[in-house]
């Protein structure tokens, strides 16, 4: 592993560790405790704490808002795990399987709150900026949200519209992350905009490979495997199956999705991707846009320990199997 990305994820877990929420009432804290305690990939948070490297200032001045932004994650992974009816996450009964929905909801919304307590951890002259970057994030993840939603079993959709759901729900969060960091080592928020080219890019090839690893992932993926296929999710793999198939496989597809046996039509549409070649398009696609965020990062002048750490995280989640 890269030396300074070992050296972050270990800060990060043990602030995480060193989270206080309060004991009562418990419904409301312990999937709090929970959600933050299963792991993680914890990528958020160390692109805030690499925003912040970037710009010639040691990462633990960011500590604060990397907590912010793993906090505003794990509440979103919360509600979305209630929008698509997912049973299982980090290999554990998600919130609302474990406790109820109304429990993940407010244990959510009380996420986002302790959320802009840690992001607010700041000196007073950055106070403004944060709040600007933190809530232009978080609505925009919510338009995305609503997208995914909206687009579910839609079988005409085009590929731009797609892209733009993604940005919305996955890649801004990630390009927020970094600007986060940026802010705290006194760069303006004006001049954060070099970053969102290779953020986007990045948040853009992690959700495609999301995607692959929801039909085609193991069980170290976390997830349960074809959820999107189950909730009719309009994924890249979904919106390309629908372009390359004849007419019988299109109707055959269309009919699949309107298949109630929920086991049967994922094990059919994965066989659909597999004859059409569809996860080593995805698998490309993948690459496509990190290699595009690496080029990106090519352009940002900032310290060379960082970007190199960015360059090398780029490529591990290319490769990533959870
Ligand atoms: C899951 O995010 C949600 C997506 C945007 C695909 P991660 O894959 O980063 O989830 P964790 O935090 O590592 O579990
Ligand atoms: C996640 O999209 C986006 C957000 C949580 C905002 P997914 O629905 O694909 O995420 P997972 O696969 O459940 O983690
Ligand atoms: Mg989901
Ligand atoms: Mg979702
Ligand atoms: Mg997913």
């Amino acid at each position: 592993m890269n030396a300074l990305y070992a050296e972050m994820l270990v800060q990060v877990e043990r602030e995480i560790q060193l989270l206080d929420f309060p004991a009562k009432p418990a419904n409301l804290y312990d999937p709090v405790r929970y959600i933050m305690s299963l792991g993680g990939k914890r990528v958020r948070p160390i692109l805030t704490l690499l925003g912040c490297e970037l710009y010639g200032t040691p990462y633990k001045n960011a500590i604060n808002q990397a907590m912010a932004v793993e906090l505003f994650h794990n509440f979103t992974l919360m509600h979305d795990d209630v929008m698509d009816s997912a049973a299982t996450r980090r290999n554990v009964a998600t919130v609302h399987k474990k406790w109820s929905s109304s429990i993940a909801l407010l244990s959510g919304d009380g996420m986002m709150v302790l959320a802009y307590q840690k992001l607010f951890l700041a000196p007073e002259n950055k106070v403004k900026m944060l709040g600007a970057v933190f809530s232009k994030t978080a609505i925009e993840v919510c338009e995305g949200q609503q997208l995914d939603m909206d687009y579910a079993e839609q079988n005409i959709l085009e590929l731009d519209k797609y892209l733009e759901m993604i940005r919305l729900k996955t890649a801004v969060l990630l390009t927020g992350s970094l600007q986060i960091g940026a802010i705290m080592a006194g760069v303006k928020q004006t001049e954060t905009e070099a970053l969102k080219d290779f953020a986007e890019s990045v948040g853009l090839a992690f959700q495609l490979k999301d995607d692959c690893l929801d039909a085609f992932g193991s069980e170290t993926f976390g997830k349960s495997i074809g959820g999107d296929i189950k909730e009719g999710k309009r994924t890249w793999l979904t919106l390309k199956c629908f372009e390359l198939a004849s007419e019988s496989v299109r109707k055959e597809l269309t009919a699949l999705y309107q298949n109630p046996d929920l086991a049967f039509r994922v094990d059919a549409v994965k066989s659909l991707y597999v004859d059409l070649g569809i996860e080593k398009l995805a698998e490309q696609e993948v690459a496509v846009y990190s290699q595009r965020a690496l080029d990106a990062l090519d352009s940002i002048e900032g310290n060379p320990a960082a970007k190199e750490t960015l360059s090398w995280l780029v490529n591990q989640l290319v490769g990533r199997t959870n």
